[in-house]
């Protein structure tokens, strides 16, 4: 009998609720009017009876492609676009969502190998012609989804029409940000008000226009206030624009990104009270940054203000007096104004992000953590998070960075890495986050320990996703890849590129 562990659930414990044994109760009574002692002997035996069938049917139809079939011939000739080494090895595995109505964990093991073994080597003048390649049977990979809603977007049970998110910026900017915007943003109840500068307006037609073709609700008025004040002044702005259904304020910055908003919304929902006085807010990874701006609500990752809050700091005495402040940043005046006017403090939510971090950030976004918000990913270190996110058509929000670690020694950050450890994975703490960026363990254990040091280079390869695609017909792949270091001293030696892609299947609700 051949290994049908893939044909379940990813996780050892999920393993059963995926057989597809439903035992209808009503039905089953309907069918067999047996005394009950007789009746549960029948259902069992039943039971056991419809596994091993299945089991049968499973080998029958599954049983080849267990094992490897190479033959199957694919165009890569996407992969032009990746200027390659003149030969590299290739890896391709497909991988079908499984719903999971469980938590979404931090690591989830997979006992299998994620690819076929040794990989293919491909001329790069081949490319498009169809390259014969082995591929493992496709994957499932459990993601947790809200299968009541119909939908994995937003579920009905915690709707986006809560939120009201405010930003002060240009208008440079703004139009820069619009496509970012538009992956979270983009169809929800949501709605955003921009705050930018007067100058500028010739550019509002444009942007308007990709506004409403990205089916956004996006506000923009011209203020005169200088960059600090006018973003204090989102406070009144917003609370002055709430309709019936908006639950909290929420100011952010034009490069906080939201990777989902379902997930926001029910994390909001379930850990605050918004009919109460509350900010919730990020606390900067950073201590050196506490060290400077102090005890503040860090508005990168994103400050949710409850409409109470709001109408206490909108009064006007509270905030005509606030708005005099001479602070320097925006969020540290609304601290200021917080400190003189209310009782209310910024609660620190670890799953809103500041990332005041600098150098190579793969520790951050290969920690498994849930990330509500992410922030200085276009200025401080470069992780394209629109193209991170897109994963989301195939497998749901939930599954974006989702950790997965197989039996061979390599984990799957979905939409950011591949990393192959080998047999060095036994020995690595998973649960702790990898210090791969700049700075010692000490400046970041308040926000983000456990910490572990830096796996050296030579214990790991790291394949970066380059790119995600969706594919005609719905089905969403992404381009893993490791790129073979240049000795500086002999540049003409080049090493093989490596390269692997994830097809994971149209999603089905
Ligand atoms: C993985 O599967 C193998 C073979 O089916 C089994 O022997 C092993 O105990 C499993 N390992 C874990 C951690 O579940
Ligand atoms: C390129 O493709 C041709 C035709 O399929 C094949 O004969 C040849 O061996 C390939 N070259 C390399 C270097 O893989
Ligand atoms: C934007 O949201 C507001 C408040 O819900 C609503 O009144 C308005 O009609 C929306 N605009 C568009 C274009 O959907
Ligand atoms: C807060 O109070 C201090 C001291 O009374 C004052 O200097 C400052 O301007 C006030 N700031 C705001 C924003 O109200
Ligand atoms: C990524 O893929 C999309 C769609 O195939 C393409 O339009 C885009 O140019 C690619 N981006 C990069 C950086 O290669």
């Amino acid at each position: 009998m051949p290994n049908v562990a893939w044909c379940q659930a990813s996780s050892g414990e999920d393993a059963a609720r995926s057989l597809p044994v439903v035992l209808d109760r009503e039905k089953y009574d309907a069918l067999f009017q047996y005394p009950p002692l007789r009746r549960r002997a029948a259902k069992l035996f039943l039971a056991i009876a419809l596994f091993f069938v299945l089991l049968i049917a499973l080998d029958h139809r599954f049983g080849e492609k267990m094992h490897l079939h190479p033959g199957k011939s694919l165009d890569l000739s996407h992969l032009e676009e990746y200027d390659l080494s003149p030969t590299f090895s290739y890896s391709q595995r497909i991988v079908k969502t499984v719903h999971d109505v469980n938590e979404r964990k931090t690591l989830t093991f997979v006992n299998e190998s994620l690819f076929a073994s040794p990989p293919i080597q491909i001329w790069r003048g081949n490319l498009s012609t169809n390259v014969p390649v082995t591929m493992l049977p496709p994957l499932p990979l459990s993601i947790p989804s809200d299968h009541r809603s119909g939908t994995l977007r937003v579920p009905k049970k915690y709707d986006s029409a809560m939120f009201s998110f405010g930003v002060a910026t240009s208008w440079e900017r703004l139009a820069d940000s619009i496509p970012q915007f538009s992956h979270w943003l983009g169809r929800s109840q949501a709605q955003l008000h921009a705050l930018v500068p007067p100058d500028g307006e010739e550019k509002r037609a444009g942007v308007e226009t990709a506004i409403r073709e990205l089916e956004m609700n996006i506000t923009i008025t011209p203020s005169d206030l200088r960059f600090s004040l006018a973003y204090f002044s989102l406070v009144k702005h917003l609370y002055e624009r709430r309709t019936q259904d908006t639950k909290w304020l929420v100011l952010i910055d034009d490069d906080t990104f939201i990777p989902s908003l379902t997930a926001l919304a029910g994390h909001l929902s379930t850990n605050y009270d918004a009919s109460t006085r509350k900010v919730v807010s990020a606390l900067t990874d950073n201590f050196n940054q506490v060290h400077s701006w102090g005890l503040i609500p860090y508005g990168g990752g994103g400050i949710f203000v409850s409409v109470p809050l709001a109408a206490q700091i909108s009064q006007p005495q509270v905030f005509d007096q606030c708005l005099q402040s001479g602070g320097g940043q925006g969020d540290g005046v609304l601290m200021e104004c917080l400190m003189n006017w209310s009782e209310a403090r910024p609660t620190y939510d670890p799953a809103l992000n500041q990332m005041d971090i600098k150098g190579n950030p793969d520790g951050l976004f290969e920690s498994g953590r849930r990330m509500l918000t992410t922030h200085h990913w276009k200025s401080w270190f470069h992780v394209d998070m629109h193209a991170v996110s897109r994963i989301w058509k195939a497998c749901g929000e939930e599954g974006i960075l989702m950790r997965f670690r197989f039996n061979d020694g390599i984990v799957l950050s979905n939409g950011y890495s591949i990393v192959e450890y080998g047999t060095t994975a036994e020995d690595l703490d998973f649960h702790a986050v990898e210090l791969t960026w700049d700075g010692s363990k000490g400046e970041f254990l308040h926000r983000l320990g456990p910490i572990r040091e830096a796996v050296p280079k030579d214990k790991k390869k790291t394949y970066r996703m380059r790119n995600t695609t969706v594919l005609e017909g719905g089905s969403v792949r992404q381009t893993y890849i490791h790129e073979a270091p240049i000795d500086d001293e002999r540049p003409e030696e080049r090493g093989e590129d490596s390269v692997l892609e994830l097809v994971w299947l149209e999603h089905s609700v």
